[in-house]
């Protein structure tokens, strides 16, 4: 390293995950829910790039690539304030300028705002010449909100249980899956779905032993292909559904019209409100993503479609 200038700036991709299969498994006195799922990292990614401003600079966030992303209580501000909070004199450490490039939709179901926070921890440690250690960074992520600890971790996919924060890492997928996702103009507010989820009838045990099962085969190791063919015992393996529908009845004629059109079956990712559909390959994601667009299917007006794969491959985002 000698002769060469500190780097100027810190930059990292900041994956989407989606969940294959959600079961909700009880609720707790706090009010959270425990869970059961396999979480899966997309290529999907947004961008953060770190600067070091002045020692009295505050720490600053610029957002590029969404309008709706709001700056304010962004979590990627909360995760560095925490970071800093929890640093020996924190105070003292110079402000950064954080720069986010927003590509996965907002309220859709892909932890967007945790995946940027859980990057902004490990963005900021490096640009403070901090050495946390993962569990310290997963116990900081944990307290700024439930998914931020899968992405500290940096796995590809994970069985995720209690209210998130029991990561169980599962193998890279032997190859590569196609994913089509499909966002409406509307986001799902994950808090109204849990609450409108309590007032219904709980759920059975079909959608543990979906994931369940799919953990058991992932084990024994899993391709693109083999996870795209279970994605019919993977449909209605989200708990969260009967919820999502009750409040958002456009999504149930989505994913209809998403069914018809794809001619296979179309999951709910989290708390919604994006659709997804898996395919042997990438290729195949993106051919049936750009039919979509180019057919111009009534009742898909407004809906963003992106084709993507699981993040083994890191695309350049
Ligand atoms: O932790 P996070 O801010 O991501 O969660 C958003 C909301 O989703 C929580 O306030 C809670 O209402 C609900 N939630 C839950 N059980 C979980 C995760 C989230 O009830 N395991």
């Amino acid at each position: 390293m000698s002769g060469h200038p500190a780097p100027l700036a810190w930059r990292a991709a900041a994956h989407a995950k989606i969940n294959l299969g959600l079961a909700v498994t009880g609720t707790r006195p706090d009010g959270y829910h425990e869970l059961a799922s396999v979480f899966l990292r997309l290529a999907l990614a947004d961008l953060l790039t770190v600067t070091v401003g002045a020692r009295a600079d505050p720490d600053g966030l610029a957002i590029t690539g969404d309008p709706e992303c709001p700056v304010e209580d962004n979590l990627v501000l909360r995760a560095v304030g925490a970071l800093r909070a929890a640093a020996p004199s924190g105070d003292s450490l110079p402000g950064l300028r954080i720069a986010l490039e927003k590509r996965i939709p907002l309220a859709g179901g892909m932890a967007g705002g945790s995946t940027d926070a859980a990057t902004a921890l490990r963005l900021a440690a490096a640009a403070w010449g901090l050495a946390p250690s993962r569990a310290d960074l997963e116990r900081l992520g944990a307290r700024l909100g439930a998914d931020v600890a899968f992405f500290v971790g940096g796995h590809a996919a994970a069985r995720v249980s209690g209210i998130g924060e029991r990561i169980e890492p599962l193998p890279p997928l032997l190859d590569r899956v196609g994913v089509v996702l499909a966002t409406p103009p509307f986001g799902m507010a994950t808090p109204a779905v849990f609450a409108a989820s309590d007032r219904l009838e709980p759920p059975g045990a079909a959608a543990a032993t979906a994931v369940d099962a799919l953990v058991a085969s992932w084990r024994q190791g899993l391709d693109g292909p083999g996870l795209a063919a279970r994605a019919a015992a993977l449909r209605d393996a989200n708990d969260l559904w009967p919820a999502v529908i009750a409040l958002e009845p456009r999504l149930a004629r989505l994913r209809d019209v998403l069914e018809e059109a794809l001619r296979r079956p179309v999951l709910l990712t989290g708390s919604g409100s994006t659709l997804v559909a898996l395919y042997p390959s990438l290729q195949q994601a993106h051919d049936a993503a750009a039919g979509l667009t180019a057919r111009r299917v009534t009742g898909l007006e407004g809906v963003r479609v992106l084709a993507t794969t699981d993040a083994a491959i890191e695309e350049e985002p």
